[in-house]
């Protein structure tokens, strides 16, 4: 009777056109085929062509009694088309239970995959009912190591709760078991569910009844950690007492009891290979050529629009168009996806947009989010801006940027991760994961696309769009990381860049695309060019006209061309005339297909534009809650004398100044959507206001605007302060002052603002000044002169209550900077990992025939990794495993790590080595490691590094990766110019 309901229920949600198929339900869901199944529509003992039974050994560690199915015993048995498994009573060899295990090895096991199983639980004290995924072969030398995927676990000790977890282990060997209390399940032992996992290379999600609870990410420093890419196979089991399941010895469990079993389901991710093919069968060299054309909307563009007023939605239906960007809301993407569906073919339009910190609710700028070196964080605020841009239909982000940057005067700093390759690996991978999620087809995620490829970001002067002159070793060292880190993480596309490199425009660069990311990389995905980048190697002069455009780039490996139209002008008679061969274009469409299938399209077309879902699920107060978090872990405080930060809420009265002080759109920053005022932005001022009562007065002036060259306001502010006990000063650019198009080759605090500054301190009242930005600012005379400094660029919809939060000691601030502040223009590029030069220099005093400058130290302002917290952390007591090793060892560096303030916080820990001589040059400094730990006030943690030999390699003159004997200089501290510990070690 269950059955049937269950099997009607599920007719019924299939039958909506566009809701997705829950897990549990039968039907396939889009993007996926079922690979293995039992029903149990049958009666007697378990199909043998499916399981078997595991006797078991004599027990194990945790003592429950083990003796598990026997088909004599009938443990296992199938009726009324359900699997009962059973645990009876019985006394054999002295021992009092029978416990039942059916395990589908050697029968079935799968690499990847989604696995369903409809289960009742057994009720009991004494009951261990688990369902299991377990390696088929041991590749890493037994449990943890080769991992362990528990999809339902309800152990008896704790019966009212359902686990899932997985288990692993550390390179370093070190057991780490993850467990994490499930999601409250209402009524595991009168009702069934459904307990499910999906796995991939990436990530493993659980789920019950479809609601996913709990994912982990493939997010460690190595593969080593993550043993889950092996073919894995099922286990249904029900142990009784034992360590888990109750008592010792004896267990108070009621017998028989059973998990019954209603299905198990296995799918793995369709192979859409076939399907593409076959379309591609009938696709048309024009229709082929509509698949690599990619149009914005004409009316939110973010290039400039050579070709406004044609009638786009009469291209997409003729079938010329396969991807729009800048289609905004549900009810668009779906107008436009109608006009899609009246094509020959009838193949779904793609919808990319620019989602590069938020798409309802603004997160932080992705170069504020790096500042908080916290990777689950920046996880989730791309996790819920993919869910909410999925919800209008948009398909895929151009995110992440993953461009190194070394020169604030470029625009685009704000839009990455900031100057380090290997903490700009990381946050790549962490923003991947979280845009793709559970990966093509899951409704609440969208592709990600790594961009610009590549080296964008070392534009020459810092000058947006600008040439790049790089050796090949530096490419492959510091710009490429980011770029494999996101590759490795999956990401679904690459975007090329608008620079060129080495005098070949990447667009048209056959080394970046075809041998470096297509060739080497095995990337699967496809390349999008960058807006109109491909026309655009007619004025860089690398061709004379946009048909030489269109054959340069489409051999050079861009497959979809945004908005130059090079494309559909001219490949497909390019291809008659013998040109371009005609499996170049197939290699492009094919690879563009292959997204829209792994994404459902071709099942449903319209199935992310959902209006019901957008409402749902945008602009939520949980969004906005993750966001306020991330606002606050992305402010640095720069500088704190006396401790005047945190303030007291109980203040006077705060004067509170300054040109950003009460503004409000641009706390948002570059790339943001304006979504009028429903979507509450919350000011500087506002977020002070919420944070106090009625008892403190608030004295409001402006002072000056952010470019103003007029003093005429300064007077008032001047008053204001004198009248409070603290003065709080909201300073810093405009939010269009960095982004696309948006260098600056002055980057001092814009207009008379820092004169502003100069004036209220004058006023001897204690000052607090927070600067907003898009990129390192110069700030000389604040640095020099003002107590208490906080940097907090622009914050999302959240900003000013994280602003709050922070100032009034909610928060203690722990983000560390990214990327380094210059004292003058004149100091860039300025960065941490540079190579010593024959005449180095002690430090900044050096200079007698030193390098440096006549007029000004070389040292940045703020050094790269740099950020104070409100308490004191104290680092101690290095140990070093070994002082020598091979390639083939590891070294465990260890310390302590103690809060010796009155506040808890968090500390980023970093590790930094030298190699001290080497062929090629090694940098002074490079970034190894780093742990963020948060310690209560008093505590002390020992914390540990390892290294190995891929920390230690690097690329030589021929570009071979390879590591040099020699010693190493190691160093742990608070940022690249604060370190406490020093040690060294020989590599042999
Ligand atoms: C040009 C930018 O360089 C790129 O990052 C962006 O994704 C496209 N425009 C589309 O807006």
């Amino acid at each position: 009777m269950t059955k049937l309901i269950t099997i009607a229920f599920c007719l019924v949600l299939q039958a909506a056109a566009a809701a997705p198929v829950p897990h549990g339900c039968k039907g396939v869901p889009p993007g996926w085929k079922l690979v293995w199944s039992d029903e149990f529509n049958y009666t007697g003992l378990p199909d043998a062509t499916k399981w078997d039974y595991d006797v078991g050994g004599d027990g194990w560690g945790n003592n429950e009694s083990e003796y598990y199915t026997r088909a004599d015993k009938k443990n296992a048995w199938v009726k009324d088309g359900f699997l009962y498994i059973t645990a009876r009573k019985e006394v054999k060899e002295g021992r009092q239970y029978t416990s039942a295990r059916l395990v589908t090895k050697g029968k079935g096991d799968w690499l990847y995959g989604r696995i369903e199983v409809r289960a009742k639980l057994p009720e009991g004290r004494g009951m261990w009912p688990a369902i299991w995924l377990l390696p088929t072969e041991d590749k890493y030398g037994g449990w943890p190591a080769s991992g362990e995927v528990d999809i339902m676990e309800n152990v008896g000790f704790m019966p009212d709760s359902v686990f899932g977890s997985i288990h692993t282990q550390k390179f370093n060997h070190i057991i780490h078991t993850q467990t994490t209390k499930g999601l409250y399940v209402k009524d595991p032992y009168t009702n069934f569910h459904v307990y499910s996992v999906e796995w991939s290379r990436q990530a493993i999600s659980f789920f019950v009844d479809g609601q996913q609870y709990l994912t982990f990410y493939n997010s460690g420093k190595g593969f080593e950690e993550w043993p889950f890419d092996e073919r894995f196979h099922l286990l249904l089991n029900i142990a009784v007492g034992g360590g888990w399941g109750g008592k010792k010895g004896i267990d108070d469990a009621i017998f028989p009891r059973s998990m019954v079993v209603d299905y198990v389901r296995v799918y793995q991710r369709e192979d859409v290979e076939g399907k593409v093919d076959s379309l591609l069968q009938k696709m048309t060299l024009e229709e082929k050529v509509g698949q690599l054309n990619q149009y914005n909307d004409d009316l939110n563009p973010t290039g400039p629009v050579t070709y406004a007023g044609d009638n786009k939605a009469k291209e997409v239906s003729a079938g010329r168009v396969g991807s729009m960007l800048n289609v905004i809301g549900a009810k668009n993407t779906r107008r436009l996806q109608e006009e899609a569906m009246k094509s020959r073919l009838k193949i779904p339009l793609l919808f990319g947009q620019d989602v590069i910190h938020g798409y309802r609710v603004t997160f932080p700028i992705p170069l504020a989010e790096a500042a908080s070196w916290d990777m689950a964080a920046i996880r989730q605020s791309a996790r819920v801006a993919a869910t909410e841009a999925a919800a209008s239909g948009i398909h895929w982000t151009f995110a992440p940027m993953v461009d190194i940057a070394r020169d604030p005067r470029w625009g685009r700093v704000m839009e990455g991760a900031g100057e380090d390759p290997y903490l700009g690996a990381l946050i790549a991978r962490a923003r991947v994961q979280g845009f793709q999620g559970n990966g093509p087809g899951s409704l609440d995620a969208v592709m990600a696309c790594a961009k610009h490829f590549a080296a964008y970001g070392a534009a020459i002067g810092g000058r947006d769009y600008n040439s790049v002159d790089m050796s090949l070793r530096t490419l492959w060292e510091i710009y490429l990381p980011p770029f494999k880190a996101a590759l490795d993480a999956g990401a679904a596309t690459f975007m090329n860049s608008f620079n060129d490199l080495n005098g070949v425009p990447a667009t048209g660069n056959g080394y970046l695309q075809r041998d470096i990311l297509k060739g080497k990389w095995h990337f699967s995905g496809f390349v999008v060019s960058d807006w109109g980048s491909i026309g655009e190697m007619i004025p860089h002069g690398y061709v004379a006209d946009s048909k030489q455009a269109a054959e340069v780039a489409i051999k050079a490996g861009s497959d979809m061309d945004m908005e130059s139209r090079c494309y559909i002008s001219n490949l497909v008679s390019l291809v008659k005339e013998g040109k371009v061969a005609e499996s170049l274009v197939d290699e492009a469409v094919k690879r563009i297909l292959t997204k829209k299938f792994e994404l459902g399209l071709f099942d449903d077309p319209f199935r992310y534009s959902d209006e019901k879902r957008e409402a749902a699920v945008q602009n939520t107060s949980a969004s906005r809650a993750v966001s306020r978090q991330m606002a606050c872990k992305s402010v640095v405080l720069l500088k704190n004398e006396g401790h005047l930060l945190p303030l007291s809420k109980n203040i006077k009265t705060i004067a509170l100044l300054g040109p950003l002080m009460k503004a409000k759109k641009e706390m948002q920053g570059f790339w943001s959507f304006d979504w009028g005022p429903e979507d509450q932005l919350i000011s500087p001022y506002e977020g002070i206001a919420d944070k106090l009562g009625n008892n403190t007065r608030l004295l409001y002036a402006k002072g000056c605007g952010i470019e103003d060259t007029s003093r005429a306001g300064v007077a008032e502010a001047v008053a204001a302060a004198a009248q409070a006990d603290v003065t709080i000063l909201a300073v810093g650019e405009r939010q269009d002052m960095s982004g696309e198009a948006k260098s600056r080759a002055n980057i001092h605090l814009p207009g008379i603002q820092e004169e502003l500054v100069k004036a209220v301190r004058a006023t001897g009242k204690p000052v607090i000044v927070m600067v907003m930005g898009g990129r390192p600012l110069i700030f000389n005379w604040t640095a020099d002169h003002v107590p208490a400094i906080l940097f907090t660029w622009w914050l999302g919809s959240e900003a000013g209550h994280a602003m709050a939060d922070v100032l009034f000691g909610d928060y203690n601030p722990a983000g560390k900077l990214p990327i380094s502040f210059p004292r003058e223009e004149g100091q860039l590029p300025v960065y941490y990992n540079y190579l010593s030069t024959g005449r180095p220099g002690k430090d900044d005093s050096d200079r007698f025939y030193r390098t440096g400058y006549i007029d000004l130290v070389k040292s940045p302002r703020f050094a790269f990794g740099y950020g104070l917290s409100y308490t004191d952390f104290v680092y101690s007591d290095l140990q070093l495993s070994r002082t020598e090793m091979t390639p083939s060892d590891s070294l465990v560096v260890t310390f302590t790590l103690t809060n010796k303030g009155s506040y808890a916080g968090e500390e980023v820990a970093q590790l930094y080595i030298r190699d001290l001589v080497a062929q090629p040059l090694r940098p002074v400094k490079e970034l190894k490691d780093f742990s963020k730990v948060r310690l209560e006030p008093g505590e002390s943690r020992r914390l540990s590094f390892t290294i190995d030999k891929n920390k230690l390699s690097f690329y030589n003159e021929e570009l071979e990766w390879i590591v040099q004997s020699g010693q190493f200089e190691l160093m742990v501290g608070a940022a690249s110019n604060d370190i406490r510990l020093h040690g060294t070690f020989v590599l042999k």
